[in-house]
């Protein structure tokens, strides 16, 4: 049997000299070292070996098996590297040919407009602040000033989740949530989505809004309007045509609106406008002494200004866009141009 062992070990390694491809030194493989192979079969065998040269025999097979299993293996890493060459060799890159284009994507239009107000008002001083989209009725709505069954309810459609609770109808609730928990002097701004049953060429049902909330002793409309006006021409530009309209909000007294000439006709009064030549972009007024009782502030001593302003409509002011649906639409060739 050692005899046979001798002349399948010279038999393999003789195969696999003569071989060239990975599947033929597989195959080599399988016929020598496989579950049915030829050395597998000699091994099982063993039995027939008489017993005192059984671990000599034994320990021959496991060496053969070893030094084949060795030529197999690097026959294998030669087949590898020659691969490898040849892929090297027929892969050639050309240096030479133009890039392909990254497409990058752009900040949306909305989102850059709120960044330029925030960044201006935090250069007045304003800090950043966020509120919840679901609202309690109470800060939407009662602690604004405005009870249940009252008329100005109607002034913004609303989203009820449940009786008590509304989608926020503006980000004044936040006015209420930050004056709870802070005392005076307050400068806040804070952005966010709000939502009202509304859709035409300048309502969406959901639209962005950024509050702003000063208080502090001894604080005017005169201060309110100053700046307002140093905002809205740091962001229009100084020949911007604007004007302060009365107005009214339970939760603001004296109240004003603030228009800009609408720049799609100038003024001379399109669709966009309403045939009216301005554009609404904010509401504004002095914090309503009611609204400061019911977050424990002292209406003698302190008094502020709040502003709510409607953030699509700047941007459709400052980019010229004439339908605000437009900017959530997510049309590709829309919002690549900003
Ligand atoms: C308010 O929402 C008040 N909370 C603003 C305010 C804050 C007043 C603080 C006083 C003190 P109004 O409903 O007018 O006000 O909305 C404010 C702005 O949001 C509007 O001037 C307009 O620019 C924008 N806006 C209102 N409705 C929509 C809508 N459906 N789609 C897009 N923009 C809108
Ligand atoms: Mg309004």
């Amino acid at each position: 049997m050692s005899g046979e062992l001798q002349q399948l070990e010279k038999d393999a390694l003789a195969e696999l000299a003569a071989v060239t491809t990975e599947e033929q030194i597989l195959a080599v493989r399988t016929k020598y070292l496989g579950r049915k192979g030829l050395l597998t079969g000699l091994l099982r065998n063993i039995a027939q070996v008489p017993d005192a040269e059984k671990p000599l025999f034994g320990k021959r097979c496991n060496e053969v098996k070893n030094s084949v299993n060795c030529k197999i293996e690097d026959a294998l890493k030669v087949q590898l590297t020659r691969k490898r060459e040849d892929l090297l060799l027929k892969e050639k890159i050309d240096v030479t040919l133009p890039g392909r284009v990254v497409k990058c994507g752009r900040i949306h239009p909305v989102i850059q407009v709120r960044r330029e107000i925030c960044a201006i008002f935090a250069s007045f001083g304003f800090s950043i602040v966020e509120g919840p989209e679901v609202e309690l009725d109470y800060y939407n709505f009662e602690a604004l000033n405005i009870p249940k069954d009252h008329p100005a309810r109607d002034m913004q459609d609303t989203f009820y989740i449940e009786e008590n609770i509304v989608l926020r109808t503006h980000t004044s609730p936040v006015q209420v949530r930050i004056m709870e928990k802070m005392k005076p002097p307050v400068r806040i701004l804070s952005p966010g989505r709000v939502y009202r049953p509304d859709s035409d060429v300048s309502h969406t049902p959901m639209f962005h809004q950024i509050e702003g909330l000063l208080v502090e002793k001894g604080v005017s409309f005169a201060d309110l309007k100053g700046m307002l006006t140093a905002f809205l021409k740091k962001v229009f530009g100084r020949e911007t045509t604007l004007r302060f309209r009365p107005s009214f909000f339970p939760f603001t007294e004296p109240s004003a609106e603030v228009d800009i000439r609408c720049v799609m006709c100038n003024g001379r009064g399109c669709r966009v406008c309403g045939q009216s030549g301005w554009l609404e972009i904010l509401g504004s007024g002095m914090v309503d002494p009611a609204v400061f009782q019911n977050v424990g502030y002292d209406p003698e001593e302190y008094t502020g200004f709040a502003f709510g302003l409607g953030l699509e409509r700047i941007a459709m002011l400052k980019y010229g866009i004439s339908d605000i649906r437009l900017f959530f639409e997510n049309d590709i060739r829309f919002l690549r141009q900003f």
